[in-house]
């Protein structure tokens, strides 16, 4: 395996492992993003097996060890998998979580102590580059989700939002709707919820440049329509 690095942004960097055994013979990647500033801050830690990649991936941008924040959308392996071996690696980083991960989980779970954030608090990581949280419970999964959009640059880091198979292009300006679609069609992975279509058009009020996909390539364009087309069809897989 090998994870690829592409500045989907400036000073936004996507880190992308492609594994061929996950849902053949298309595959299945896992990205991390990492935004380069006087504090670093990396969304996404892989799981702990894909640790040595992504710490060599990092290290063609920057020193891992001066890594300072770890933030990720809910708990789990790929998510968060290889918190510890971060938090052991660079001595000022921590993780940062909404209350629920934390007292949830993180608290417990995290070798030192998360910092603790309010729905909507932002994490200003100096050099122009401004971290908003946002609660997202249940949504796609997980009653801790949560994730963050990077002010000035507009852009959602969304976690499994969209998720897709396949090893397509680092950035699209083509349809992510579509593929997420036939993927929730084949993994029936999120929680299908009440909420789900309002919190997803919370996140479209933003209006995002760009949109960072855990699993698929970034997209370039209308953020905004996107998640609006994506919450419909979460609409449409509750109504019956
Ligand atoms: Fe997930
Ligand atoms: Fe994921």
């Amino acid at each position: 395996m090998e994870t690829t690095v592409t500045e989907i942004d400036a000073g936004i960097f996507r880190l992308s492992t492609h594994v061929a055994e996950i849902a053949p013979p298309a595959g299945f990647t896992f990205n991390q993003f990492l935004v380069l500033a006087d504090e670093p801050l990396l969304f996404h830690t892989g799981p702990r097996r894909m640790f040595p990649l992504v710490r060599a991936a990092v290290a063609k941008l920057m020193r891992p060890e001066d890594l300072r924040w770890i933030t990720f959308g809910h708990v789990e392996a790929d998510e968060c998998g290889a918190m510890n071996e971060w938090l052991a690696l660079a001595p000022r980083a921590q993780v940062a979580h909404g209350k629920t991960a934390c007292f949830v989980s993180l608290n417990d779970l995290a070798d030192r102590s998360p910092r603790m954030l309010d729905d909507g608090e932002v994490i200003d990581i100096g050099g122009n580059k401004r971290l908003r949280y946002l609660d997202t419970p249940h949504v796609p999964h997980g009653w801790e989700a949560g994730l963050f959009y990077e002010e000035t640059s507009g852009t959602l880091l969304c976690g499994d939002l969209f998720t897709q198979l396949g090893d397509g292009p680092a950035l699209t300006a083509g349809d992510i709707v579509g593929p997420a679609i036939a993927a929730e069609d084949m993994f029936k992975s999120s929680s299908l919820s009440p909420n789900m279509g309002a919190t997803i058009r919370r996140l479209a009020d933003l209006s995002p440049r760009k949109l960072a996909l855990m699993h698929g390539p970034s997209f370039e364009g209308d953020g905004a329509a996107a998640l609006t087309a994506l919450a419909a069809d979460y609409d449409r897989r509750i109504s019956f």
